[in-house]
């Protein structure tokens, strides 16, 4: 008999709620997005996410329920994200998950976020192991190594700056909106790497990333520029910033991916929508990995969504992982 799984999202700034067929069909998949109450602040206001969520939360479970056209009696469990992320907002989907479980006598399924980023890739086609994933989002940059379903070793992560952080906190300085990630890639189409910024940490022999650096050059060069009344092109700014983190998150991976052989590469998080990203990877994984294959999720599940954290949860529940009413947010919370 097929299993469902209600899976339950609230991290940071979307509200979702998804059903989710045996891991690997979404029958409904519903993200609430706050992003317009936090553009005017320039980022995500912890509070202003919390109270979001406790408006939208019962309305996307059962928006979620109706749109799949199940009723609450026919699932099987209740999966959700339990960190990392913004303690607030994490609460308020871990207590109506413990609600909903409670009150429909289900089993309750704690799933990490970034695991959730990384299942996303199951519904392009069925995981294979051992696997590397290169997650890479708002508040994360980790490449994750499976050597099974179910299990994560994280193998090299920022030292600083997240990829997804840098792209917003350079959007500031170019006066786009909150979160600027999507723009800077359109711009940087556009543009071409006339300022060549500096690719870090590419000649050490770890995986391990930092983005602190480009961001500051960027800035320097744009204030200086300013103080000499001069104007940049935006557009080859945002060509020059794209290639040096694509080039640092492309090397990277396939360096990772040739000290820890593995089946299959997934290119995962928000910044994965990313266009510039997504061909590089592609070119240069069939290049140099002809022996793995590589996915990324559709555009859709890139961002955060529920669909990813049911299918995370599928997993868990088949290993029996499961908590109990106890369950807490975790917002710093590792694999
Ligand atoms: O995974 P996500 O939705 O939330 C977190 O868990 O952080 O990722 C959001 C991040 C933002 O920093 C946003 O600017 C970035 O993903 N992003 C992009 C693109 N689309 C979203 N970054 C680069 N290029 C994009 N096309
Ligand atoms: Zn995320």
């Amino acid at each position: 008999m097929s299993e469902l799984i209600l899976g339950i999202e609230s991290s940071c700034d979307e509200t979702s709620v998804a059903i989710v067929k045996d891991g690997q069909t979404i029958l409904s998949n519903i993200v609430a997005s706050q992003i317009k109450s936090h553009k005017r602040f320039g980022g995500v206001v912890p509070e202003v996410a919390s109270r979001h969520h406790v408006e939208q939360i019962t309305l996307c479970i059962d928006e979620a329920l109706q749109e799949a056209q199940i009723d609450k009696k026919d699932l099987t469990a209740v999966a959700v994200t339990y960190g990392p992320g913004l303690v607030g907002a994490l609460l308020i989907g871990v207590q109506a998950a413990k609600a909903f479980a409670w009150a429909n006598q289900l089993p309750l399924i704690p799933v990490n976020h970034i695991a959730g980023h990384i299942y996303a890739a199951c519904f392009e086609e069925e995981l294979q192991f051992p696997l590397l994933a290169l997650v890479v989002s708002g508040g994360h940059t980790e490449l994750v190594y499976m050597k099974e379903d179910a299990s994560y070793e994280i193998i090299g992560e920022t030292r600083d700056d997240a990829a997804g952080e840098a792209y917003d906190k350079v959007g500031r300085v170019l006066n786009l909106s909150y979160p600027s990630g999507k723009e800077i890639d359109q711009l940087a189409h556009l543009g071409k790497d006339h300022y060549h910024f500096p690719r870090a940490m590419l000649q050490e022999d770890n995986f391990d990333f930092s983005f602190s650096g480009l961001k500051s050059a960027f800035i320097n060069l744009v204030h200086n520029a300013q103080q000499r009344q001069e104007t940049l092109s935006q557009e080859d700014l945002a060509a020059s910033f794209q290639a040096s983190v694509v080039e640092v998150l492309v090397k990277k991976t396939i360096h990772a991916a040739k000290a820890y052989p593995v089946k299959q590469l997934v290119l995962a998080g928000g910044v994965a929508a990313n266009q510039g990203l997504r061909e590089t990877m592609k070119q240069k994984v069939a290049e140099q990995l002809p022996h793995s294959t590589l996915i990324i999720p559709s555009l859709r599940l890139c961002g955060d969504n529920a669909a990813m954290i049911a299918a995370a949860g599928q997993t868990e529940f088949n290993k029996h992982n499961l908590a109990d009413l106890s369950l807490n947010a975790c917002p710093g919370l590792s694999f």
